[in-house]
Parts: structure tokens; sequence; C-alpha cells
């Protein structure tokens, strides 16, 4: 029986019950105390949509943008506001210096690092490309230093794509990892997942990364599992919405779950073509889809369907898709440190 099965019929943990009485009884206390959610930003320049992401009673307390460099845009302060988590995308990236300088001069409310974006993914799509063997080196080179470096970041192995590939992938950079170093392999800190499709398929995913940890990790490291790219692609409005609606109580309680972020931020006119307009959480004119007030909480964090923010709805014309996401990350030269 699938491991959330017998979990999520369990009542509440006493900590959990308090945790909700503290958060009823004070009402300044934001929605973010006991939340694990965040958001995957593909850089919306909506000043109103980020107004109500990024708003005190929204639950979303992290975000991260695929790369080493926080927004920056005016119209994202709400965001920016949020504490962000860079990402060293792929191999380039890393040997990049500008990277660590980057990343070095984050406030101290960032301490995790992201590694590697789908190394068994190409780069058409979004991922990185990356052999096992060249992925473990890299790392050990330069992403285990940020580790043991002052500010002792909190370092994630690469994130892979919720598959048998994935899976085989992280097996190979394991084996190459132990054959580069001997005495420690690739320390890792957290694991970062992805995972597109239905709820059946992501509780067996996170239970098949789970044990695959579990099974080849020290006892007393505890690792806990983000999901950094969350959706359900093609599929119908309602559909989705009862997927997010399973599945944000399944992660919530998941107790190897520490966070979480649905992909992604954009209109629906603007949503990535691959994962199609349903996932959006956003409507064309700025209001929340019945989807995007989920994610927020819905009425008990005050946010409804058709709600907008405040602020402009500066329109950026570009359609986001995914081969424009390659393009960006295949070398258009000022983005040339995303790699
Ligand atoms: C974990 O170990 C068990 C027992 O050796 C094995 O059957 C299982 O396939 C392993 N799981 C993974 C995901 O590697
Ligand atoms: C990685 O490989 C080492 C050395 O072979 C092994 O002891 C360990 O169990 C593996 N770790 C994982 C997570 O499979
Ligand atoms: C989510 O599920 C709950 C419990 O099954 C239900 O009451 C609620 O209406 C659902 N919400 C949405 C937005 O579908």
């Amino acid at each position: 029986m699938p491991y959330h099965q017998s979990r999520r019929s369990q009542p509440p943990s006493i900590s959990q019950t308090t945790l909700l009485l503290l958060s009823l009884f004070s009402p300044t206390s934001s929605q973010k105390t006991n939340s694990k959610r965040g958001l995957a930003s593909l850089g919306s320049t909506h000043t109103s949509d980020n107004s109500l992401l990024g708003s005190p009673s929204s639950p979303l307390f992290w975000y991260y943008n695929w790369s080493p460099y926080p927004l920056n845009a005016p119209s994202q302060t709400a965001i920016t506001a949020l504490e962000f988590v860079p990402l060293i995308h792929g191999i380039y990236g890393a040997e990049d210096s500008q990277t660590s300088t980057a990343i070095n001069s984050l406030p101290s409310t960032s301490k995790h690092l992201l590694s590697f974006n789908e190394p068994d993914g190409t780069t058409d799509s979004g991922g990185s490309s990356i052999e096992p063997e060249d992925a473990a080196r890299a790392y050990i080179e330069h992403i285990v230093p940020y580790r043991t470096s002052n500010r002792k970041w909190l370092i994630s192995h690469p994130s892979v794509t919720g598959s048998p590939r994935g899976l085989e992938w992280l097996r190979q950079f394991n084996e190459s990892c132990w054959e580069i170093d001997e005495e420690n392999g690739c320390p890792t800190d957290f694991i970062a997942a992805h995972w597109y499709g239905a709820y059946d398929g992501l509780t067996g995913w996170l239970s098949q990364l789970d044990e695959y940890y579990k099974n080849g990790t020290a006892s007393e490291q505890d690792l806990k599992i983000w999901i950094t790219e969350l959706a359900l692609p093609q599929q119908s409005e309602q559909e989705t919405v009862n997927m997010m609606n399973v599945t944000l109580p399944y992660l919530d309680e998941l107790d190897y779950v520490e966070r979480y972020a649905w992909f992604g931020d954009f209109r629906r006119k603007d949503a990535d073509e691959w994962a199609g307009d349903n996932v959006a959480m956003f409507d064309d004119d700025g209001g929340l889809t019945a989807l995007g007030a989920l994610y927020l909480g819905g009425e008990a964090n005050g946010f409804e369907e058709g709600q907008e923010g405040k602020g402009e709805g500066a329109a950026s014309s570009v359609k986001v898709n995914t081969g424009m996401m390659a393009s960006v990350f295949a070398g258009a030269v000022v983005m040339v440190n995303w790699l």
C-alpha cells in the first residue's frame, strides 16, 4: 500500500494542532509559519500578480528562478521579499566565478543551494544534459565547497526528471561520486525532485526516491525532499484543480517532504506550452484561477477565484514556452551565467 494512505488517515499531531491554534490566535503571525509552499518563478513582471503571490496572507515563503541571481525588477518587489533559493543550472554556471560571487552576496536568509537542473534531460526541454560522471566531477569540485564554506550552504543533489531514467541517472552519479572520492562520495543535505503528472504517480515517485536515499545513506542523515517542479500537464481545468487539491494536503503531511513549488507563476495565455494553460495560477487579465486561489490557501487565507492584486498588470506579451527556456539556457550571451 502506498505510504501516503496510512499517513493521511492519521489525526494531526499535537504540534500541528498547536501551530494551528497559534495561527488562529495571533492574527499578525503570517500564514507562512507552518508552510512548505514556494514559488517557481519564471520572472513574471505583472506587479499585481506578484503582489498576491507575495502578500502577507499568502503561504508562499520562498522562491527560486533556476538561477543564482534573484529577481530584481520593481514589479517583482513582493516576490523578492521572500526567501530566495539560488540554483546552479549546469556545469558552465558551476565553473563561472560570477556564480559564486552572486551566491555569496545573497542575504543571510538564503541558506539552501540547488544544483544541476534535470541533468538527465535534454537542453531543449530546459534540462542540463550532463553525463553522470561529468556531473559527479563538477559537483565535487564546485558544489561541495559551498557546504564547507563560511556560510555552510545546505546543498542538494542534482534534480532529475521524475522517471526511471532519472533514478538510473542518480545511481550512475552516485557510482561516479564514490569512484572520484572514495571517502565522501557526493555529500548532500537535501534532495530536489520534479514531478509532472497525476497524484498517484507523484506518491510512487516520492516513495521510490525516498527509499533509494534511505537505502544508500547513513541512517543518522535524515534527508528531506523538496519538489521544486510540480504540475499536472495538459489536463482539464477541473482535473488539474482536483489533482492539486489532493496533492497539497498529502505533501503538507508527509514528513520527508520539506518544501514544494508548483510550476509556475504565469497567466493562462503565457503558460508553458508543454505544461498547458490549465497549470496557470492567473487568468489572462491577472485574476486568480481556481487553481491559483487554491495554491494560496483559498478562502481561509482570503483568496478567491477572479481576485486581482494591486498594482499594474503590466503585460509582457512574450509567450513562455520550453523552447524559449531552452534558448535562454543554451546561451544568449547575457544569460550565460545561468548555465
Ligand atoms: C532498496 O533496497 C531494497 C532491498 O535491498 C531493494 O529491493 C530496493 O529495490 C531498493 N530501492 C531502491 C529504490 O533502490
Ligand atoms: C552510493 O554508492 C555507495 C558506494 O558503492 C553505496 O555504499 C551507497 O549505498 C550508494 N548510495 C546510494 C544513495 O545509492
Ligand atoms: C478540495 O477538497 C475538499 C475536500 O474533499 C473539498 O471540500 C473542496 O471543495 C475541494 N476544493 C476545490 C477547490 O476543489
